[in-house]
């Protein structure tokens, strides 16, 4: 039995599928904080399974341990967390406790069953602002703000549960930038209110919701002056988590892998990708760089490849397709309400 925290969002519901039709037994446990409830009968009809859901905080330590009491749980993918970069920077303590603190609570909880198998959801940020791309797993770390510190500083903490229990088996996904949704179209990204991520932003302008976008800095030393990122499709990722599962299982020890494309595309190939795949005009305004961004940010990929025999397969034009199909599908299921 594998337990999802955050399973209900954005890229655990993906892994929730990917796993439970591979054959895997999945326990989904969220607070739903940043995902709905309507998710879970997407997830059963996309595994044609009944799936077990646990709707509570992370942080409720005598809630948690009920669930390792009833169940046999033999690793944990740790989704759960907040990530909204910009809302980390005014609510700091907010996002140390519900990350940190959910994190510490979980393997407290894991140790004291002896589970001791864990997926980590970092990020590409921890890689901050001095690395030149691509982004390799040995690299420097430093952070931006207060939601990359919460991923620097678990991934410390987890380096030094290891180091003090060796018989933990520990895998560090370092995301980069997942976009795409289910080709279904039942499952995706549902960002609430305006949304901080450039492709749900071009999304909501496609769809008529939002008037323009705005293109955060054009002088970046780029081919075109805006910035330049490893977009992964949200199944590859998912798929991706499959292989970290199989790795742990086989293997002791802590690992950090990058998982990414390895290729690069600026803001304005996005937004030329997606007026393509739409058929609609994105407008857009060129504003001066946003606090914190880098100019160039890809993954070197040799790590995911060799240890997990991972590799993303999806292109832009097909993020992009699967992006536009979700939205619209949602757009068409608010309107038929
Ligand atoms: P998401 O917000 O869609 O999913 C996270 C889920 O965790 C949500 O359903 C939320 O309700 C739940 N959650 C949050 N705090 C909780 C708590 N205390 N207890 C129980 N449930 C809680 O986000 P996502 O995009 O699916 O990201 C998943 C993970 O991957 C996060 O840890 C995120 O930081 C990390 N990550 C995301 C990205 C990205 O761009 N999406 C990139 C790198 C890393
Ligand atoms: C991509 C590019 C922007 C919005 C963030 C987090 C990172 C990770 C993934 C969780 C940049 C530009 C964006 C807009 C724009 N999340 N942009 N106009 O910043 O690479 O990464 O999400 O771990 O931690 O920082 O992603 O989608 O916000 O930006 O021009 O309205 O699009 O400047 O060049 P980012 P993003």
């Amino acid at each position: 039995m594998i337990l999802i925290t955050g399973g209900m969002g954005y890229i655990g519901s993906h892994t929730v599928v990917e796993l439970v039709n591979s054959g895997y037994e999945v326990i989904i446990l969220d607070n739903l904080s940043n995902s709905k409830r309507s998710v879970l009968e997407k997830l059963e009809f996309l595994t044609g399974n009944s799936l077990t859901f646990y709707e509570q905080d992370l942080r409720d330590k005598e809630k948690l341990r009920m669930v390792f009491q009833k169940h046999e749980i033999e690793a944990v993918i740790h989704f759960a967390g907040l990530k909204a970069v910009g809302e980390s920077i005014k609510e700091p303590l907010a996002y140390y406790d519900n990350n940190v603190i959910g994190t510490l609570v979980l393997c407290e909880v894991m140790q004291e069953f002896g589970c001791k198998q864990l997926v980590f959801s970092s990020s590409a940020t921890v890689y901050g602002m001095a690395n030149e791309v691509p982004f390799r797993e040995d690299m420097p770390l430093s952070t931006t703000n207060p939601y990359g510190t919460t991923k620097w500083m678990i991934e410390r903490i987890l380096q030094d549960l290891y180091r003090a229990d060796q018989t933990w088996r520990i895998m560090l996904l370092r995301y980069f930038n997942p976009i795409g949704a289910h080709a279904s179209r039942l499952i995706g990204e549902m960002p609430q209110g305006i949304p901080n991520n450039l492709v749900p932003y071009v999304m909501q302008v496609a769809v008529g919701e939002l008037e323009c976008l705005q293109v955060y800095g054009k002088d970046y030393p780029t081919a075109d002056g805006t910035g330049v990122r490893d977009y992964v499709h949200v199944v590859d990722l998912a798929k991706g988590h499959l292989c970290a599962l199989d790795y742990i299982q086989r293997h002791e020890g802590i690992e950090t892998v990058n998982l990414g494309t390895g290729k690069g595309y600026s803001v304005l190939e996005v937004v030329k990708t997606f007026e393509a795949i739409s058929k609609k005009k994105i407008h857009y305004t060129i504003e001066p760089r946003r606090a914190g961004d880098i100019a160039i940010c890809y993954a070197d990929t040799t790590k995911a490849k060799k240890l997990l025999q991972w590799e993303a397969k999806k292109s832009l034009q097909e993020m992009c397709t699967d992006s536009w199909h979700f939205i619209k599908a949602k757009k068409d299921e608010e309107h038929s309400l």
